[in-house]
């Protein structure tokens, strides 16, 4: 199912993958451009703003007023470490969570389990390998700290 709320402006070269089993809801005034996928279960809040050709993936959730810029990857997918014949074994999604406020910098990766805390920064072109605390600015690759930002 396909859940969107008032006032949405999205591109019609967004890409939603869903079924009947599969939801993606979105939240009001959302404003989406040209190019990304979302493939659900994902839940996306209110006001949030999504630039070009984000690769959004099952059981990510993006809260209130969130920024994305364009390229970003929220990488839920991952693998066991499977023997040397194959090492991508079985596949998983670990869930990405993205907190209230924060902004994904253009190109950003987020791999899968990785909580960004509320009002936080993750710099363009960052590796997010970790969880990120609420407002801070992190980036490079793996990510980590670059300063505070005030509450
Ligand atoms: C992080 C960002 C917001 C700048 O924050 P800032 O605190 O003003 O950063 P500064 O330019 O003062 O740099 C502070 C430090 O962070 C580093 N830094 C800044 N951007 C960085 C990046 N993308 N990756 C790694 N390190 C970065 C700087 O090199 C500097 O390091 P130093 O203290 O060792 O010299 C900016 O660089 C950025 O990535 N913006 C995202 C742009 C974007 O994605 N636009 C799309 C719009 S939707």
């Amino acid at each position: 199912m396909l859940e969107i709320g008032d006032d949405a402006r999205i591109d019609k070269r967004v890409q939603f993958n869903h079924n009947d089993e599969v939801t993606i809801r979105v939240g009001d005034r959302a404003k989406f451009y040209r190019g990304t996928e979302f493939t659900g279960p994902v839940t996306v809040g209110d006001d949030v703003f999504i630039n070009r050709d984000a690769y959004i993936r099952p059981h990510t959730t993006i809260g209130d007023r969130v920024n994305i810029g364009p390229f970003v990857r929220l990488v839920t997918d991952t693998h066991e470490i499977g023997p040397a014949e194959r090492r991508a074994g079985a596949v998983r999604h670990d869930p990405i969570v993205i907190g209230d406020g924060s902004w994904i910098g253009a190109s950003a990766t987020i791999v899968g389990g990785v909580t960004i805390g509320s009002g936080s920064i993750v710099a363009a072109g960052a590796v997010v390998t970790e969880d990120v605390p609420d407002n801070v600015i992190v980036g490079g690759v793996p990510a980590k700290t670059l300063r505070t930002l005030p509450a």
